[in-house]
């Protein structure tokens, strides 16, 4: 036997060991008689920073202000996450979006927080937000000016910006992809993310590449989310859009590393309640980031019972960290569905249609044995259904709406 004979006949037999082994571990499940828990995937990533092991949670001045920001501002928001109570329930990331900074970088080359907006400087507005127990985030472009052009972008500054934002204890950094040189994001966006490594300083990286450089695709091994979308409008029919082509991209949302459909509108005033109940419950079931972008200095209680309901934020942060799909597509009507911790699941009902309709959500597109009971709980009525269900389970909806159920095998 040759050398080349024995090596192949080693690995041959080492891949048949795998395999047994594998076999027996499945044996192992279906003789309890449950189906197998999806191991979380262990996650590779060339930026090893230990964060966004769930999708984050928090508020961007972006959505509402656009440019109108300012110190003031930043800390009434801050104040009110904690005492609205939502800071308790996950959202910590306080973000400054664009126009944070003057329009020059100082004599040395480092931003500058704009004098007249962020008088205190932005290492003082980091320990305020601290102070409240949470984090706080920024935002830069890797090309030479950011969206509005109102302040440089990091192109070619990349540490020496990392370590500015890590001395001033950011925690998240939202880059952006404007004034670029167009040149391929990929180089550009890893020279930022190794900029962020070197400080020392764990800092969630969100990589702000619109749809067209499918950032999905090689977003993992550099950042902690990345878009997948346009901007998102305040309306209906752009948020569904939005939300559609984000659900494309589910099979590389995991723990450390989430698909980002864009920051919430919800509360913002362009749809109405029960619309923004779809849009919230997409966002969650899709391990989107659930990143506030209202003004939480003026929050609804109708706000909050969205934003805060807890049933629906566990969904969001499951442990397992996979996105939830469209199962089933009627038209204007469809079910989303995914795997959650403890052999659950996920279904989401939503009905596009202005009139009322009756959806079946069957099990065999949801991907649980027709033959297992399940109960269901309601996540948006806060309540268990009395009867339980087996092989499908139908729903009427009115229009515009949709139904929330985490569902649980009885045996
Ligand atoms: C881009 C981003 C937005 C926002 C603006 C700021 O459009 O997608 O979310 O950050 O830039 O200029």
């Amino acid at each position: 036997m040759t050398t080349r004979m024995k090596i192949g006949a080693t690995s041959l037999l080492f891949v048949l060991c795998l395999s047994a082994v594998s076999l027996l571990l499945n044996l192992c499940c279906l003789s309890l008689l449950k189906p197998c828990e999806v191991p979380v995937k262990p996650r590779r990533s060339f930026l090893d920073n230990g964060v966004g092991l769930t999708p984050p949670m928090g508020w961007n001045s972006w959505n509402r202000f656009q440019c109108n920001v300012d110190e003031e501002l930043i800390k009434a928001t801050a104040d009110a996450l904690v005492s609205t109570g939502l800071a308790k329930l996950g959202y910590k990331y306080v973000n400054i979006d664009d126009c944070w900074g003057e329009r020059r970088r100082d004599p040395q080359g480092n931003l500058v927080a704009n004098a007249t907006s962020f008088p205190s400087g932005m290492a003082a507005l980091g320990d305020y937000i601290h102070g409240l127990g949470l984090k706080f985030g920024i935002y830069s472009s890797a090309g030479t000016g950011t969206c509005c052009e109102t302040m440089p972008g990091s192109l070619g500054h990349e540490q020496q910006d990392a370590n500015t934002f890590a001395s001033w204890g950011v925690d998240y950094l939202k880059y952006d992809n404007c004034v670029d040189p167009y040149t391929s994001p990929i180089i550009r966006y890893k020279t930022m993310s190794e900029a962020l490594n070197n400080t020392g300083r764990p800092i969630f990286y969100n990589i702000c590449v619109k749809n067209d450089m499918q950032p999905a695709i090689w977003g993992a091994n550099i950042g902690n989310s990345w878009r997948t979308t346009e901007d998102i409008h305040d309306n209906w029919d752009r948020m569904l859009y939005i939300a559609d082509m984000n659900e494309f991209y589910a099979d590389y949302a995991q723990p450390g590393g989430w698909n980002d459909p864009d920051m919430l509108e919800v509360g913002n005033g362009g749809m109405t309640y029960s619309e923004y109940l779809v849009h919230f419950s997409i966002w969650a079931i899709s391990k989107a980031p659930l990143i506030l972008g209202c003004d939480l200095r003026k929050l609804s209680n109708e706000t909050l019972n969205i934003v805060g309901n807890i049933e629906v934020i566990a969904v969001n942060q499951d442990h397992l960290g996979i996105q939830a799909k469209k199962v089933r597509n009627f038209g204007r009507h469809e079910v989303w569905a995914g795997p959650l911790s403890g052999n659950r699941v996920v279904v989401l009902f939503v009905n596009r249609k202005r009139k009322s309709m009756t959806i079946p959500a069957l099990w065999v597109d949801i991907g649980i044995l027709d033959n297992v009971p399940h109960r269901a709980r309601d996540l948006w009525q806060h309540e268990d259904l009395q009867t339980t269900f087996q092989g499908n389970m139908t729903m009427t909806l009115s229009g515009r709406s949709c139904k929330m159920f985490v569902l649980t095998p009885l045996s």
